[in-house]
């Protein structure tokens, strides 16, 4: 019998609460399906931040790298200033890790749930592609006499050949591998950031004559933003920059019903991924048993057909879909009609 090692990080507000209906999912896939899995669980996160003035151990990637697969729930405290979290825990992780890739699938499982006037389950069904070690996130710039009246920031994007390369091959492979129209689409401004995305561009072209099977595609990130709401059912694969990835999965999270079902993975194809819901630590609902735990049960998924358990992936995303179809009122926080933990139940049962 197969067997994986799995590092858990609950992290912040309502991280562990998600995170431990995640793997009370996993759990029962692992009896079906016949594998076995040890959780070791991490207390990275804000609570330890202020307790020891540390926000990641010196060890911690070194620790994490002897795992299969992390699970993260949330990142995010409100009596830490914005930004060192997120900078020295997600952001430091997913850089040393090198988990080049965020890939985010976006897929409406019931049109009650969507904003959009007339959309469907079979509109709204693509996946994005997103860099995620390079570009604005690079954190390269500087002042120039800050605080001055003539003050001067500069923030860079740092797009490396290397980088961009491995990106792009990873979206055509996926493509290839589960696209519904094997279409891919470069989301990018080619038309004013003309060193970045000319970069982006030329490799994209030289890259798409090896794959002969995928039709490619090209939108401006703005223009993007506009078809998702108007005709998302165009999309299959989008691969786009770090910075405009992120912008536009919060969008497509809107329109997949929210940040409740939102799953995301951060991938090192030759490494330790990382899988989270990106919704956040949401303070306000921390303990009260209220949160939506599917967009971390779907990261649990995600996490399982990374390490090759498709079988149990999609059993999981399955009884998703027929706890959400079925059972559900709503997916937001504390209107769903049952509990956090009954919802984690529900998704058990229908496995
Ligand atoms: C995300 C988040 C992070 C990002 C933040 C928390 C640093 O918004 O995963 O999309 O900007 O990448
Ligand atoms: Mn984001």
């Amino acid at each position: 019998m197969k067997s994986y090692k799995i590092a858990v990080i609950g992290g912040d507000g309502t991280g562990p609460e998600v995170v431990r209906e995640a793997l009370k999912v996993m759990e029962a896939a692992s009896g079906k399906f016949s594998f076995k899995y040890e959780a070791a669980h991490f207390d990275f996160g804000g609570e330890r931040y202020l307790r020891t003035n540390e926000v990641l151990p010196a060890s911690a990637v070194k620790d994490l790298q002897a795992f299969d697969s992390i699970l993260l729930g949330a990142i995010g405290h409100p009596d830490v200033k914005p930004g060192i979290l997120e900078k020295g825990i997600l952001l430091k992780l997913r850089f040393d890790l090198n988990q080049y890739i965020n890939l985010r699938p976006v897929q409406l499982l019931d049109d009650r749930f969507c904003p959009l006037k007339g959309k469907k389950p079979e509109d709204v069904n693509f996946t994005v592609v997103r860099e995620n070690s390079e570009g604005l996130y690079k954190g390269m710039g500087s002042f120039e006499n800050k605080g001055a009246k003539d003050e001067v920031a500069i923030q860079i994007s740092h797009n490396t050949r290397a980088g961009v390369e491995r990106c792009l091959r990873y979206a055509f492979e996926y493509t290839r591998k589960y696209g519904r129209k094997k279409q891919l689409t470069l989301c990018g401004k080619t038309n004013v950031l003309t060193f970045a995305w000319d970069l982006w561009e030329r490799t994209f072209n030289e890259l798409a004559k090896e794959y002969p099977d995928v039709k490619t595609d090209y939108a401006h990130v703005d223009a993007i933003t506009m078809w998702f709401v108007k005709n998302p059912e165009w999309f299959d694969v989008i691969v786009t920059d770090n910075m405009f990835g992120d912008i536009i999965t919060d969008l497509a999270a809107m329109i997949q019903g929210g940040m409740g079902i939102a799953a995301g993975g951060n991938i090192n194809p030759e490494g330790v991924s990382m899988f989270e819901p990106i919704g956040g630590s949401a303070p306000k609902y921390t303990g009260k048993n209220v949160i939506n735990p599917l967009a971390a049960v779907a990261a649990g998924a995600m996490l399982l057909r990374e390490l090759g358990e498709e079988a149990a992936a999609k059993a999981i995303e399955e009884a998703v879909r027929l706890v959400i179809t079925t059972k559900l009122k709503d997916l937001a926080a504390g209107k769903m009609g049952y509990s956090t933990t009954e919802v984690g139940d529900l998704v058990v049962k229908h496995l």
